[in-house]
């Protein structure tokens, strides 16, 4: 069984997601670093010079062709579980865990790095938005970590706890 993490941009889960597979043993694979490697181009330049239709189709093919031989945890970009099929994958393969977080601490999180969908200066607004479309899909994991009081360390002792 892989455990895939999802969540917004600034949720946690690519630190969270190194910590959890080491503590587990499990290999640990960064979807958006797949990507960027696959195609040459980092996140951004995908989006500005392909869009995001492009991106979305490589984030697709890239997971599906990732090699799942060991178990793994996958942190993957905030928009991966928005395709149904995406969401029917990550299930057939193992547990879906939510990074959940609010606007507040998101913005904290993000406010110094490149999101293509969040441009600087970042409105605060825009990652509402974009969260309150997003949380009727998220919520169809099959656990959810409240990530906002929690240091990576205690947010792995919780999923840990949970999973059993
Ligand atoms: C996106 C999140 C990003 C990256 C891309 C789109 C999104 O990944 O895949 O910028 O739609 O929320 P992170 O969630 O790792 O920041």
């Amino acid at each position: 069984m892989h455990i895939f993490l999802t969540g917004m941009m600034g949720s946690g889960k690519s630190v969270v997601g190194k910590a959890l597979s080491k503590q587990l043993g499990y290999v640990f694979i960064d979807l958006d670093k797949e990507i960027e490697t696959k195609s040459g181009k980092n996140i951004s330049s995908i989006f500005s010079e392909d869009g995001e239709a492009s991106f979305r189709e490589k984030e697709t093919k890239t997971a599906f062709e990732l090699n799942l031989k060991q178990p793994s945890v996958i942190a993957t970009g905030g928009g991966f579980p928005l395709k149904e099929s995406n969401r029917i994958w990550m299930k057939k393969l193992g547990k879906v865990i939510w990074l959940k977080a609010s606007p507040k601490v998101i913005l904290e999180r993000i406010k110094n790095e490149d999101r293509p969908l969040l441009p600087k200066p970042i409105d605060p607004g825009r990652i509402t938005e974009i969260l309150n479309t997003r949380i009727p899909i998220y919520e169809q994991a099959d656990l959810v970590i409240e990530t906002d009081n929690l240091s990576a360390a205690e947010a792995v002792n919780d999923i840990i706890g949970k999973l059993q």
